[in-house]
């Protein structure tokens, strides 16, 4: 058997990487105990509050994000921290060698009817030891990431993880509070019949993607030949998961719904972890056409729309993308 602890402290490069991975897997034991007591830990419902981009924050929005806060401020690795559910990033150990962005409750609408939730997390190096670091430090592509990974707390607690170019994947043993490794370099594959997508959006889609979704449900009475299946956790972590277990594509695409928002999703906590981990297993992760990976960020809380899982599909996306474009 091995535990998430003997992993780090025998496989990965870094010793930073693996103490800063430990530091927030302690604190997905603490945020999964609250989560198994539900109602009776009070965390359920709103906290009354919005964060900076208008969005509700519910009361265990809000925990889990200081939870978080506090533990990486306290990890001497750690420079700088940003999430979701803070306006700024908030500077930590300025000698830290290390950034951390997360989404410290991934599916929020999920809380209060007992679905699946996650953490998102994603691992940058610092480049100003023995400064505070700012906002701008953080504003670093995908491509650098040193390490990202989520926790979903599901009917059993998991924790998916890339380093070192490895994606594994643990479950939390609530006997022992050992994270254990269950698979070792998740692989995914090309094809799929199966997608995600929240299709009440329809009418704000761009062409290609309304194309695209026509030609799924005709499934094999259409172009595709072939039936398509849809699932919708509405948490990324959950359909990310399926998707590292079984293949399949998921997509939050450009959107017109609100004109100030390029897509639902957020470039740096959401769609860079979960990119690194899908490639890494073999997929691919696109805007619909660009790599999420090589995106030069200019905001923390930017947002971008999202194309990721199996490899072909999501080049088909692209296909289409590229075939109306050059109408
Ligand atoms: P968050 O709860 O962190 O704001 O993120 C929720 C995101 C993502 O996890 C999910 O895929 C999507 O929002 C669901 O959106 P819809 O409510 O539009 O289905
Ligand atoms: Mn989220
Ligand atoms: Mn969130």
């Amino acid at each position: 058997m091995t535990t998430l602890t003997h992993y780090l402290n025998d496989h990965t490069a870094n010793p930073a990487v693996s103490d800063v991975i430990t530091t927030i897997t302690e604190v997905g034991k603490t945020i999964s105990q609250l989560l198994r007591k539900g109602a009776l830990a009070d965390i359920l419902g709103e906290a009354g509050n919005q964060n900076i981009q208008g969005e509700d924050q519910k009361k265990l929005d809000v925990l889990a994000n200081d939870l978080l806060l506090d533990a990486l401020a306290q990890n001497s690795h750690c420079a700088g921290v940003a999430s979701e559910e803070l306006d700024n990033a908030t500077p930590a150990n300025a000698d830290g060698s290390l950034l951390v962005l997360f989404d410290p409750l991934d599916g929020s609408s999920n809380i209060d009817i007992n679905m699946a939730v996650g953490t998102i997390f994603s691992i940058l190096p610092y480049q100003r030891q023995g400064e505070d670091s700012e906002n701008e430090d953080f504003l670093q592509a995908g491509n650098q990431q040193l390490a990202a990974g989520y926790l979903l707390y599901g009917t059993s607690t998991m924790l998916a993880l890339t380093v070192d170019d490895n994606v594994l994947m643990f479950s939390l043993d609530p006997d022992s509070g050992d994270y254990v490794l269950i698979e070792d370099k998740v692989q995914i594959d090309a094809d799929t019949s199966e997608y995600a997508i929240n299709g009440s959006n329809y009418r704000y889609w761009c062409a290609p993607m309304q194309q695209y979704i026509d030609e799924l449900i005709a499934g094999k009475d259409g172009v595709r030949g072939r039936n398509f299946n849809t699932r919708w956790v509405a948490a990324m972590v959950g359909d990310v998961h399926r998707i590292l277990c079984r293949g399949g594509l998921f997509t939050y695409p450009f959107d017109t719904k609100d004109a100030k928002k390029a897509g639902k999703l957020r470039l740096m906590y959401e769609a860079n972890p979960m990119s690194l981990l899908i490639e890494r297993a073999g997929g691919s992760a696109t805007d619909a056409v660009n790599r999420i990976l090589d995106i030069e960020p200019t905001d923390i809380h930017q947002r971008v729309p999202v194309v990721l899982g199996s490899k072909n599909e999501v080049s088909y996306v692209k296909d289409l993308h590229m075939q109306h474009a050059s109408k």
